[in-house]
């Protein structure tokens, strides 16, 4: 039997480390939770998207009263840039959640089904996309979606 160890790196930054694009794209986030719609779980998220060309795409979370109907913030603001913009690859994304009054304190993460959906993009336009998670207390800088999900299931997996 061999024990692997897969390992990633996150950064961890205070939001005034941060550089003035990476500030910018995190206001924004947060900006993006006025506009989730979340009545049945009151979390609201928002994303951010800085695309290639400088277009910064939004997002926020849009629930439905049956449950999995709803999606996540990270995929409506990605897959609304990748529907406005096919040419253009992402580079980087901010998300941001209010909950309970508050921002959240640690940083938000994305869910399973995000990690995928954001990895079938970093593939596609093969380039790196950076993700940014505010929390108020810290804020990590993970800088590719391949590091998110290690081991995943990919094209590569349908090949012959
Ligand atoms: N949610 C997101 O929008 N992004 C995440 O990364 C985690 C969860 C949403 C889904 C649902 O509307 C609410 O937050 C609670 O799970």
């Amino acid at each position: 039997m061999n024990s692997k160890k897969i390992e990633i790196e996150v950064l961890e930054y205070t939001f005034t480390e941060l550089n003035s694009v990476s500030q910018h794209l995190i206001e924004v986030a947060k900006e993006n939770t006025k506009k989730s719609y979340a009545p049945y779980s009151n979390y609201s998220v928002g994303a951010a998207v800085l695309l290639e060309n400088g277009e910064i795409i939004s997002g926020s979370n849009q629930e439905n009263a049956a449950y999995p109907s709803g999606l996540c913030a990270e995929r409506t603001a990605i897959f609304y840039a990748n529907a406005m913009y096919p040419d253009v690859a992402p580079k980087i994304l901010a998300i941001a959640a209010f909950y309970n009054g508050n921002f959240v304190d640690e940083p938000i993460s994305p869910c399973g089904s995000c990690r995928q959906v954001l990895l079938e993009t970093e593939t596609r336009y093969k380039k790196d996309m950076q993700i940014l998670l505010y929390g108020e207390n810290r804020i990590y800088l993970i800088s590719s979606v391949k590091k998110l999900l290690p081991l995943a299931f990919n094209e590569q997996n349908l090949k012959k």
